[in-house]
């Protein structure tokens, strides 16, 4: 079997009651690079990140090169186990191979290390932000989806989360939503405008 070498959406359309998202609509990702979605709110970057990780169908169209792939995500919404500590989430989608000292180094890298027992809900909003874009990170995934991870940090934070984000996933194939350019530019190496 060849191995294609994008993920390609075609001919999608989608609807939600009166509200057309999507009509006709085609867009090629190229594996193993970093691909840009940017579009304003309500545009329908959610729903295509949904429909590429098979959580939303389309009403018409095909999702192609995707079959078989591993997914990790940052969800909208961080989607983390409150109750549970730092550490337990993202033990949680590791093998049992992975040391403690690999998730230090990477809560390190994202400027968090010292929270790793505390439960998520004593954690700040840009803290938990940081354990859902580490636990994408470091489970074992051939794509990564982000949706608007750095969104609410603040600059420095931001700027060494995407480094961290762009050092840990070389070569994956990563897929972001963001509104800003600078983020776009800095971590694109494809812009799509939907
Ligand atoms: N489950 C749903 N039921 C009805 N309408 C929906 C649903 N999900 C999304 N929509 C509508 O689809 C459109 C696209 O929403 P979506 O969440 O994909 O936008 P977005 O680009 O991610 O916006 P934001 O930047 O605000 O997160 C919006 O008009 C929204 O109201
Ligand atoms: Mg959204």
């Amino acid at each position: 079997m060849i191995k294609e070498s994008h993920i390609t959406l075609k001919n999608i359309s989608k609807t939600y009651g009166e509200k057309i998202v999507f009509k006709d609509f085609e867009i090629s990702i190229p594996k193993g690079r970093t691909t840009i979605l940017m579009g304003s709110s309500g545009r329908g970057k959610t729903t295509l990140l949904n429909i590429l990780m098979g959580l939303e169908s389309p009403d018409v169209g095909t999702v192609n090169g995707i079959e078989g792939m591993r997914l990790s995500a940052v969800f909208q919404e961080d989607r983390l186990c409150e109750l549970l500590s730092v550490e337990t989430n993202i033990k949680m989608v590791l093998n049992s191979k992975h040391r403690h000292e690999r998730i230090m180094e990477n809560l390190e890298l994202a400027g968090l290390g010292k929270e790793l027992k505390t439960p998520v809900k004593k954690l700040s909003g840009g803290m938990k932000r940081r354990v859902a874009i580490v636990r994408a990170v470091m489970a074992e995934s051939d794509i990564i989806l982000m949706d608007e991870p750095f969104k609410g940090l603040d600059n420095d934070t931001r700027l060494r989360c995407m480094e961290y984000v762009k050092k840990c996933s070389h070569g994956k194939t990563l897929i972001i939503s963001t509104h800003n350019d600078e983020e776009a530019d800095f971590m694109g190496d494809l812009i799509i405008k939907i």
